[in-house]
């Protein structure tokens, strides 16, 4: 007798981050630690996005180092090898071949109204049309892996709701080819704030020196930070973002860096003057940070071993991406080599 076991499938997992800039907090708290829960639960892909890093201005150097920066910061903030597939978009083509084809299938005025481009494309003497047509390279990035869950901070929300728009018209207009996807959105600090401007997001692009903390600093510069943070004059710990951003900005912190819920940190903390608050969330962020930043300076000493890994994580992710590429040549009625087709009559995922 036979019997046939059927492994549940894994969900599968996708998030692609910058290489270019040094990586905040904010990244921390909706990138990089949701990858690392995330990579637990499924078949996971994060994707170094260097395509997506020529959209402003940026140093051709600069792009090289940082990439292996990432790399390295990636596995120091705890993502395996051997259970998650850590790439480079620029080696799988598939990805700059998505975008091409699904910006047949996306809206003109819907990417006008993306917020993360307004702010990019203000003030800016040359706004590239790359900027215009980023989250269609996006929306690529995720559907070539028939992608499930997507782990994102706030600000990527109006990204992926587009993807999922794109993937419904592509599938509606072109027969079912996607999955369509859903975001993984951290419950505290899916929206770290600049310290020295609480209304605005932390931000690689866009915060200054003093209202960024940057995973790398060291912990001097973090208690420093973390000291002139801005507050209020209202003297109570207490979590309210409407009326007070920067004191609710540094409990959303502290409770990142050390998984204790607000309203514990508000009851510890209701006695204290801020003084003693700021200096308390300091002290868990360069806690939380010195293993990394520790982990991170041992990996990025080994540039060959980085390099392969990524080469060992571009092989599987072509593998992957293969399939789907193929389907929407075919199902948009492309003309294919029949030698060109390197995995034949490969089905996507699921489909
Ligand atoms: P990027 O590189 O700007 O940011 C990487 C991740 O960090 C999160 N994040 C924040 N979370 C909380 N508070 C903040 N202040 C903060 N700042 C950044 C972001 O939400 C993101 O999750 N377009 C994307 C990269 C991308 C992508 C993808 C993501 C390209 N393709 C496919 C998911 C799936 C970006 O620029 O993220």
């Amino acid at each position: 007798m036979t019997t046939t076991e059927t492994e549940p499938t894994k969900p599968r997992v996708f998030s692609g981050i910058q290489p270019t800039g040094r990586k905040t907090l904010g990244n921390y708290s909706g990138g990089f630690r949701q990858y690392v829960s995330t990579q637990e639960t499924g078949d996971a892909f994060f994707c170094i996005v260097d395509l997506h890093s020529i959209t402003v201005d940026y140093d051709p150097a600069e792009l090289r180092e940082s990439t292996l920066d990432l790399a390295a910061m990636l596995f120091a903030t705890g993502l395996d090898a051997q259970r998650s597939t850590v790439f480079c978009q620029s080696h799988v083509t598939a990805h700059a071949e998505a975008a091409w084809l699904l910006s047949a299938v996306t809206s003109y005025g819907q990417l006008g109204r993306m917020t993360q481009f307004k702010e990019k494309a203000e003030g800016r003497d040359f706004v590239s049309a790359g900027l215009f047509t980023y989250p269609i390279l996006m929306a690529g990035d995720i559907l070539l892996y028939q992608t499930d869950l997507v782990p994102i901070g706030e600000d990527q929300r109006q990204h992926l709701e587009l993807a999922r728009d794109v993937a419904e018209r592509f599938n509606h207009r072109f027969g079912a080819t996607f999955r369509v996807p859903g975001g993984v959105f951290p419950e505290i600090g899916g929206r770290i704030m600049d310290l020295q401007e609480p209304t605005k997001k932390m931000s690689t692009t866009l915060s200054s020196e003093q209202g960024a903390v940057y995973l790398t600093d060291s912990p001097d510069g973090i208690r420093k930070k973390f000291r002139s943070a801005v507050t209020d004059s209202e003297r109570e710990v207490r979590y309210d973002p409407d009326a007070k951003p920067g004191i609710s900005n540094l409990l959303e912190i502290m409770s990142v860096a050390t998984a204790e819920p607000i309203a514990e940190l508000e009851r510890r903390f209701a006695d204290s003057g801020y003084g003693t608050f700021k200096d308390a969330v300091g002290e868990s962020v360069v806690e939380l940070l010195t293993p990394i930043r520790e982990s991170y300076d041992a990996l990025r000493a080994d540039e060959r071993e980085l390099q392969r890994l990524l080469g060992v994580g571009a092989e599987k992710a072509r593998r992957v991406a293969e399939p789907t590429i193929e389907a929407m040549y075919d199902r948009m009625g492309f003309a294919r080599a029949a030698a060109g087709r390197l995995f034949g009559a490969a089905r996507p995922r699921g489909l």
